[in-house]
Order: structure tokens, then C-alpha cells, then sequence
């Protein structure tokens, strides 16, 4: 969703602002701005579309100052076009801002200022900030502190004043703001991506908090006006993992990752010898545990299709009952949580607006609340009192990879933490933890398979308007998920569903050429899905299986076969969506459609 970025140090501010935005382009935009302050005036540059035309005015227009403030825009009240780009200035032009978010009482503060005779030039929220602390006197913090009680809804917001070319203020209520600290100079942004090539000393800024940055230092208030401390973190984030290092894509890359991540994501929470897991100090301690009688896990998107799976491996490992929610149904629906539930709001960024939400809700029942998060300090890792980290590194595709994996992994990590919290564990746990340590070479020997395999497939696929995904069981979440890659980022119409409910409507789609992708590896019910596959294939569909080489009763029967080494059952999700993961992927290319950043969609959804 929307990035901020905001510069005072003593290069020109132009250049840092247009490399911030470019680092958070992953997150999804629709336009893009910068405005600096230069002798004593604010300039602003704006662009409808991609950066690279912000990039071009900035070329055309040189802007000195060493004062600064960026966005890249994800439209929420009006069109994606140039004047409702940030950043927006009041109408004396004494202020900026940029904001992500959304001001829940909009038509009503619009209304006022018109009314008041306030001309507008936008159809944006963001405006609205920028006319009401123009309106106000004082110094820049002074006339934040007065306006922020006028503020309802979310809002990460970072203001400059041609009256002080030397201050940004920062405040947030929602999404998230870091503050970087670099030599002889501070950024603000709304991810830490766009800032650890310049510094990894950061302050994540908190709801209510507004921060003061002058070439003085960084003075943190709350909304009254009163001193808070805030502590000072390094990031342990190397700044080259967010660059494509020769891949043609950050998907790409993000999916040739995924052994190194799962790798680390496993040794990260084993115990010294190797053989079983250890969860103590992340909050997950016996004696919280104790009270614990059931599970709930909420999450949103891909992180949702790992909670489906968790519930398999969580239900069967420890024996306890578990709910999966969209965290945007959760929080709306009256869930039964108290005090003897573990809740686990489950994501990526740490920072989607619905599994914060969803988070809160139960934290204010009592819940133990658990996160497994691939950003350490984001929002949901602070909210969570069990935290458990992917080490997934920064993900900048919007197609979530190696986060879905990770989390994967996590998710049997923490099954096998409360099983043995239970004292539940036998022989059983230490042949997963044997199998999860081997998992890696497995997933890199299917990254190795020639993208030639891929070419039927890709094939079958674009020769249709539509597809089914297939699967069983912890197979059937892998379906769903390799459905929604293919949807986001090949704008393909595509659905999972379970291998059983085809008889109950979907074979109706099926005819000559329907493309059928059945998640087919060794389970149980495997049986029961090749009867499902029949059932298609006897109607014309054209069929395409994940399923190990070996299993000639699949071959026999599919058009096109991606094969993945055999591992154990519990283990066949995490390899199994690799080949969709490609698949998707090579579709996307072919179609000539820009992978990393699929049309409309953000990587980090702040807003409800
Ligand atoms: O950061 P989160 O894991 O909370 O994000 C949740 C979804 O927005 C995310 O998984 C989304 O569905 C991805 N685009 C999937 O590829």
C-alpha cells in the first residue's frame, strides 16, 4: 500500500527520497511525489503512473534542499492521478504532507473547510491534513499537537514547513512510521526497507506518538504534548536481500530463497543438539500455556492459507481444538476467545490492518496472543506477547513466497513447542524435526527442475479463461494458494477447492481443455483425489499434477506432471506449492505482465 519517505540530513534531499520510493515500490502504487523544501519554498513534484515518471520531472525540474518528503500513492479517495498525488499542500502553501491511510471522517472535515471558504484541489483526505495545520499557527509540532484531535480513522502522516526548513514531524494512529538514524542525518518511512541502505539504527514510532526530527535530534511527544522514550534498535536486515541480485524478478528470486529461509527459520528455534524444538523466551512458556484449551488463527491473503494448514498440524499435534478466521471476519463476528484461548494473528508484513485488528479484539479478551511475523519490531510483533520470527528476510515481491513457506514451517515449529509443553512429544517429533532439517535439499532439488517442464503447462493454462486447483487434506490450502498466485500476478480468473466438492457444482465448468492443477503427492486420500481426477479428465479437462515422478498412477493420468521428491506427509505442503509458485510465475511472463507488482494490489495492506 502507500510508502512515505522523508529526508533531513546534508545531501540533497532528491536523490535519497527517489531511492526510498524505489525501495518501496514492492508495496503497490498508483502515482508518486516529492516535495522539498528549497530556499525557503516548498517544491513539489507529482506523477500519475509509475516512478520512473516522477522520475522524469525531477530530471526535467532540479530541486536543491537537504528537507524533504516522498510517497508513492495507492488511491483510497479519488482517481490515481496527479493532483490527488502526494504531496499535498495547504492553501497558502506554507505546509506538506504525506499520508497513509485513510481519515475516517473525511466528508465531514471537507465539508467544514469548504464551508469555511477553504478552496480545495484534491479529492484526498491527505489534503484535508495539510489545510487544517496550514490553518493553525505556530511551529510545526505546535499545530500538529492542535489538529491530531480532529483526526478519526488511520493515518501515518509526515509534514514540512517552508517556516522551518529544518524539522519534519512524524505522527502516527495505525500504520506504521520507522525513524532512521544515519550520520548527520534522519529518515522517516513507512517500512524499513527504504531506509537500511542508509542506516539500520531505527526507532519505530508507536500509535499516538509524534515525533520532532530537527538537525537538533528526534524528540518524541505524545498526543498532549508530553515526553515519551522510545528505545533505539539496530536491524539485523542486510540491505542486499532487497535487491534482485541477477534475477530477472524479485518473485523469482524470493522463490529461490525459500530453501535458505526455511533453513533458517528451523535452526533458528531447535534446541542445541538439533533434535527437538525450543520456544522458550518467545512467550510461548509452560506455564502461560497452561490455561490454554484451544487455538485461533487469524490472518489475511496467503498468511490465511498457511493458518488452514496450521490447523492441521496444530489439531494433530497437540491435540487442542483450532479455529482459522479471515482476520477481517474475526474481528466483526463476536468470536468465543478468553483467557484459555491462544490466539496467533499470522503475517508477513506484521502490519495488515484486519489481522492487527482481529489481534486486538482478542487481546482485549483475555487471549494469549501469539504472532508469527516476518518483520521483527512491526506492529504485530509488538501487539503479540509469543512471537515467533520467519526468517524469511525482506520480501518484496507482492506475490507472497518464501513468507508463505516460512510461515509454514513456523507453524509446525509451534506445534511441536506446545506438543512437547503438553508432554505429548515421542519418536514421532523427532523424525519431523530429522525431516524439517532435510526439507531444504528437497525444495532445492525442485528449484533445479529446467523452467522448459513449465512450458505445457503455461500452455494449457493461457489457453483458457479459467482453472481449478485441486487438493486434499493439508493439500487442499496448497490448491487455494497456488489458485491465488495465479489470479494475482497473471489476472487469470482461478479457484482451489477441495478435490471432494466437485461433484457438489464446480465439474459443471468442466469442459474440452478446462485446465484441472491437482496437488497430488502421497497423502492418505491421495487415492480418493485420483478419483476425483477421473472423474474431470472423463469430461475433457487438461490435467496438470504436483505429484513425485515416481508415482506412475499419477503420470498415467495427467497431462503434465511437476514433480517433487517424495518427503513426509506433514512435510508435502511446504514442497508442493513450490511448482504452483512457478507455475504462476512463468504464466506471468509469458502474458508479459509485471510479476513483482501486480496491478491494483499492495503488499502491505494498512488500511481495513
Ligand atoms: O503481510 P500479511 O501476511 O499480513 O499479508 C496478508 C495478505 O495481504 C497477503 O498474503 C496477500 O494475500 C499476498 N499478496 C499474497 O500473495
Amino acid at each position: 500500500m502507500c510508502g512515505i519517505i522523508g529526508y533531513l540530513g546534508t545531501h540533497g534531499a532528491v536523490p535519497v527520497l527517489l531511492d526510498g520510493l524505489r525501495r518501496l515500490e514492492y508495496r503497490g502504487y498508483d502515482s508518486a511525489g516529492l516535495a522539498v523544501v528549497d530556499e525557503d519554498d516548498i517544491r513539489v513534484l507529482r506523477a500519475a503512473g509509475k516512478l520512473s515518471n516522477l522520475e522524469e520531472k525531477a530530471w526535467q525540474t532540479p530541486l536543491s534542499g537537504t528537507l524533504g518528503i516522498g510517497h508513492t500513492r495507492w488511491a483510497t479517495h479519488g482517481a490515481p492521478t496527479e493532483e490527488n498525488a502526494h504531496p499535498q499542500t495547504d492553501a497558502s502553501g506554507t505546509v506538506a504532507v504525506v499520508h497513509n491511510g485513510i481519515l475516517e471522517n473525511y466528508s465531514r472535515l471537507r465539508h467544514k473547510l469548504l464551508e469555511g471558504g477553504t478552496p480545495l484541489g484534491s479529492d484526498t483526505d491527505t489534503e484535508l491534513i495539510a489545510q487544517l495545520l496550514g490553518r493553525e499557527t505556530g511551529s510545526l509540532g505546535e499545530r500538529v499537537l492542535r489538529v491530531l484531535p480532529r483526526l478519526d480513522g488511520q493515518y501515518a502522516v509526515v509534514a514540512l514547513s517552508r517556516e522551518e526548513p529544518d524539522t519534519l514531524v512524524a505522527f502516527r494512529n495505525g500504520p506504521p512510521l520507522v525513524i532512521g538514524l544515519g550520520e548527520d542525518e534522519t529518515l522517516v518511512a513507512s517500512d524499513v526497507t527504504a531506509l537500511v541502505a542508509r542506516t539500520r539504527r531505527v526507532v519505530f514510532l508507536q500509535n499516538g506518538d509524534v515525533a520532532v526530527i530537527s538537525r537538533d535530534g528526534l524528540r518524541i511527544v505524545d498526543p498532549h504534548g508530553r515526553p515519551v522514550e522510545r528505545e533505539v534498535e539496530t536491524l539485523d536486515w542486510d540491505p542486499g536481500r532487497a535487491e534482485k541480485g541477477g534475477y530477472r524478478h524479485f518473485m523469482l528470486k524470493e522463490i529461490h530463497e525459500q530453501p535458505d529461509a526455511i533453513r533458517n527459520t528451523v535452526l533458528s528455534y531447535l534446541n542445541a543438539d538439533r533434535s527437538g524444538v525450543a520456544l522458550d523466551g518467545l512467550g510461548f512458556e509452560p506455564e502461560r500455556l497452561a490455561g490454554v484449551r484451544r487455538i485461533h488463527l487469524v490472518a489475511c491473503g496467503t498468511s490465511w492459507h498457511a493458518a488452514l494448514v496450521g490447523k492441521f498440524y496444530l489439531e494433530e499435534l497437540t491435540r487442542l481444538p483450532v479455529e482459522v478466521d479471515y482476520a477481517s471476519e474475526y474481528r466483526y463476528r463476536a468470536p468465543l476467545v478468553g483467557e484459555d484461548t491462544l490466539v496467533i494473528g499470522i503475517t508477513q508484513s506484521g502490519e495488515t490492518a484486519d489481522t492487527l485488528a482481529a489481534m486486538e479484539e482478542a487481546g482485549e479478551a483475555g487471549a494469549l496472543l501469539g504472532t508469527i511475523c516476518n518483520v521483527r519490531g512491526s506492529s504485530a510483533w509488538r501487539t503479540a506477547t509469543a512471537r515467533l520470527l520467519t526468517q524469511a528476510g525482506p520480501e518484496i515481491g507482492v506475490a507472497s513466497t518464501k513468507a508463505f513457506t516460512t510461515q509454514l514451517v513456523a507453524l509446525l515449529l509451534v506445534a511441536l513447542g506446545l506438543r512437547a509443553n503438553r508432554g505429548l512429544s515421542d519418536h514421532r517429533d523427532t523424525e519431523i524435526v530429522a525431516a524439517l532439517q532435510r526439507l531444504p535439499l528437497a525444495m532445492e532439488a525442485v528449484l533445479e527442475i529446467d523452467s522448459g517442464r513449465y512450458r505445457t503447462g503455461v500452455e494449457l493454462i493461457t489457453a483458457a479463461d479459467d482453472s481449478l486447483f485441486l487438493g486434499r487434506g493439508t493439500l487442499y490450502p496448497i490448491a487455494l494458494e497456488g489458485a491465488l498466485k495465479l489470479k494475482e500476478i497473471s489476472y487469470l480468473h482461478a479457484e482451489g477447492y477441495p478435490a471432494g466438492e466437485m461433484k457438489h457444482g464446480p465439474i459443471a465448468l468442466i469442459q474440452e481443455g478446462f485446465p484441472v492443477i491437482a496437488v497430488a503427492t502421497a497423502i492418505p486420500t491421495r487415492d480418493k483425489l485420483l478419483g476425483n481426477l477421473m472423474e474431470v479428465r472423463s469430461r475433457g479437462a487438461a490435467l496438470i499434477a504436483v505429484a513425485e515422478e515416481e508415482a506412475a498412477e499419477v503420470s498415467r493420468l495427467v497431462d503434465l506432471v511437476l514433480p517433487v521428491p517424495p518427503v513426509s506427509p506433514m512435510l508435502q505442503p511446504i514442497l508442493a506449492v513450490v511448482p504452483l509458485q512457478l507455475l504462476a510465475y512463468h504464466v506471468a511472463v509469458e502474458l508479459g505482465l509485471d510479476v513483482d507488482q501486480p496491478r491494483n494490489l499492495a503488499k502491505s495492506v494498512t488500511v481495513e
